[in-house]
């Protein structure tokens, strides 16, 4: 049986560090601009992710999206929470639409956390986030039959 994780304020604060740890490994010469994430999976197990820019610039990643797939990789899908960090001063850092919709694609009730470099937070919901969001179930619906000529 898969272990509850409550997501006390204890929680988040270490899941907030470990975003911010991952900003460290940023790999982004071109923007210099780094990010990290930090997902806590139901199982409890952290995993991290920055960015990976690369000089053919459009290859670049962004580090929710590493860190996802890097859970997913790993056997990982069911997500309690997802922790972002950058440097940006005073603010925090919305996720890109692309990451949005990656995030959406495991589920919708997980806590976003976007933090800022004082590792003060707040959290939104992925519906929040992603209202109305293309998913899994949106290709299981009925379709009208086709041709080419219609
Ligand atoms: N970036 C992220 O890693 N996450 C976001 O949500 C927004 C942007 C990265 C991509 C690129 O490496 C750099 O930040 C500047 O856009």
């Amino acid at each position: 049986m898969i272990p509850t994780i409550v997501i006390t304020p204890e929680v988040i604060k270490k899941l907030i560090e470990s975003a911010h740890e991952a900003k460290k490994k940023s790999h982004s010469p071109y923007s210099n601009f780094r990010v990290g994430a930090a997902i806590l999976t139901e199982e409890g197990k952290t995993i991290r992710g920055c960015n990976v820019e690369n000089a053919s610039y459009t290859l670049g990643l962004c580090a929710e999206r590493v860190a996802i797939f890097k859970a997913v990789s790993d056997g990982y899908t069911n997500f309690k929470a997802l922790a972002i960090a950058c440097d940006v001063k005073d603010a925090d850092l919305a996720p890109c639409g692309a990451c949005r919709q990656i995030m959406h694609e495991f589920g919708g009730e997980y806590k976003v956390i976007l933090s800022r470099t004082d590792f003060t937070y707040r959290t939104m919901t992925m519906k929040e986030l992603l209202p109305m969001g293309f998913g899994q179930q949106d290709l299981k619906r009925p379709r009208m039959n086709y041709n080419n000529n219609n």
